[in-house]
């Protein structure tokens, strides 16, 4: 099966659950980029706003057209109890070009409307989901993926 991750990573977790999955798959992965910084305080008060109020955020282009993958597995940090802002852009422009989807995402504790609001916005259902925590990521925990490679 031709699959591909896209992620967002602000803080690393992400892109550490992301690198595990490519790794077990050999598949190809995007990271979105965003124009605007959000590091720093000012960077999370405005990521905190963004994910809470369901804003968009400015991305880079991507380079992987997501039409030539049979699935599409999305990986997200969790925002104000939803999907981070710039995962949101990247599927709201390009909801109509996925076939399969699935989903990962890190967070804090609480995973929130995350997985509703992508199958919402991509008008499809998950095909499988699944969330880590930060400390789980910390302590290697993501026998998890196992589950969800299944
Ligand atoms: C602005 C902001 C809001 C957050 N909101 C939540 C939340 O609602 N629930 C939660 O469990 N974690 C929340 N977190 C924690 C992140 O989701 C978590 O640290 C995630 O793993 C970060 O991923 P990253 O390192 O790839 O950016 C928030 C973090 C930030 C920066």
């Amino acid at each position: 099966m031709k699959i591909l991750i896209v992620y967002y990573s602000r803080s690393g977790h992400c892109r550490k659950v992301a690198e595990v999955l490519h790794e077990k798959l050999g598949c190809d992965l995007e990271e979105i980029k965003t124009k605007k910084n959000y590091q720093g305080a000012v960077g999370w008060i405005l990521a905190g706003k963004e994910g809470s109020q369901k804003v968009s955020a400015e991305i880079m282009a991507t380079e992987k057209n997501p039409k030539e993958y049979e699935m599409v597995i999305f990986g997200t940090p969790i925002w104000g109890w939803n999907i981070s802002s710039p995962l949101r852009s990247y599927l709201e422009k390009n909801k109509n070009e996925f076939n399969k989807i699935s989903a990962f995402c890190t967070m804090g504790g609480q995973f929130g409307k995350c997985f509703d609001e992508i199958e919402l916005i991509c008008k499809k259902n998950l095909e499988t989901k699944v969330a880590f925590t930060d400390k789980e990521i910390a302590q290697g925990k993501l026998d998890a993926l196992d589950n969800f490679l299944k």
